[in-house]
């Protein structure tokens, strides 16, 4: 408890300098920075080697912290009220006397704004008098990060501080949802998306018109081990590391499972852990079975297409 709270300290002092820290969250670690700061927020860009047209999701603590931002509507607080904190993120309308640096939004005028639900983001949240703007902290288009030592692997001495907060527990980045116009999910991730059709189905909104919203960051390569990956296999050759998630009579070395008992959030938790561990072992090509697209299933397969993409 004590070490946490000297580690939060220590990451306030840095956050307070203007530079750049990982930080743990439940869906995956971020590369954060004061989101008001354009010298704090550039700093991310050039660690992450992040193309400056993709725009950074800003973490806040309270809805009182987010109104100095963003424009908010009932039909958001029905959202909030329902995921938050939790593994959700919204697109909204970004106020004109907001601060955030422009760099973080790309010059435009909706923001991606999150509660992260993970107890000590929320204690340096609530300590410091800026949100933070925080992509996942791996450089761009490889492994998100689910601990500070995956994040290590990422970047290496040229990080200044990771606020270690154990394994993130749900292991896929946060769903998104744009909430400008007519609801409409952009990103499949943490927060089961049939509770989400559920909800806006009972609001208002729904009759307002689609605004076209595009998110930079899920366009091209992402989410990738660097190497081949086959998706629905049934057999693999023994060169293949073999990604499974039901049990198999035979064992062999080249067989890694993503949960020991067919549980989809298990699997989701330990995927990119299994895809870092693969890479490092030095394997050439990946063979995943077939993963059922139901509940965070849905997320798991989004990615490891993603993933598989040359
Ligand atoms: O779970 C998560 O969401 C993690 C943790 C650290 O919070 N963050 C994360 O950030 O996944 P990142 O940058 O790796 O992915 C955010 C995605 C990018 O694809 C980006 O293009 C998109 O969100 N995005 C950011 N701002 C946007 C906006 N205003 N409109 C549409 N898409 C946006
Ligand atoms: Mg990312």
């Amino acid at each position: 408890m004590k070490k946490n709270d000297s580690n939060i300290k220590k990451a306030i002092k840095y956050l307070n300098n203007n530079e750049c820290i990982a930080i743990p969250t439940e869906t995956v670690y971020g590369l954060a920075a004061n989101a008001y700061s354009e010298m704090a927020v550039s700093k991310i860009y050039k660690l992450k080697k992040r193309p400056k047209n993709n725009p950074l999701i800003v973490h806040y603590y309270s809805l009182d912290d987010l109104k100095k931002d963003c424009e908010i509507d009932n039909s958001f607080r029905s959202f909030y009220n329902k995921f938050c904190p939790g593994p959700i993120t919204f697109v909204l309308k970004l106020k004109k006397s907001s601060k955030i640096s422009k760099i973080v939004t790309n010059q435009s005028n909706s923001l991606a704004i999150r509660f992260p639900n993970h107890r000590i983001t929320r204690k340096l949240l609530k300590n410091i008098n800026f949100p933070l703007a925080a992509p996942s902290a791996n450089v761009s288009t490889s492994i998100s990060p689910v601990s500070k030592k995956d994040v290590l692997d990422e970047f290496g001495h040229k990080i200044r501080f990771i606020l270690d907060g154990g394994y993130s527990k749900i292991g896929l980045e946060s769903t998104i949802i744009n909430l400008i116009g007519k609801p409409q999910i952009l990103r499949l991730g943490g927060t089961n998306s049939k509770t989400i059709y559920k909800l806006i189905g009972s609001l208002k909104k729904k009759k307002e018109k689609k605004i076209k919203i595009k998110v930079p960051g899920t366009n091209k390569l992402h989410y990738s081990p660097g190497i081949p990956m086959r998706l629905n296999a049934k057999i693999n050759d023994k060169q293949e590391a073999f990604i499974l998630i039901k049990k198999r009579k035979e064992t062999s070395k080249n067989y890694f499972y993503l949960t020991k008992k067919n549980n989809l959030n298990e699997a989701a938790r330990n995927l990119y852990k299994t895809l870092r561990k693969i890479k490092k072992k030095g394997y050439k090509k990946i063979a995943i079975e077939k993963i059922p697209k139901v509940d965070i299933g849905e997320a798991i397969n989004d990615r490891i297409i993603r993933a598989s993409k040359k």
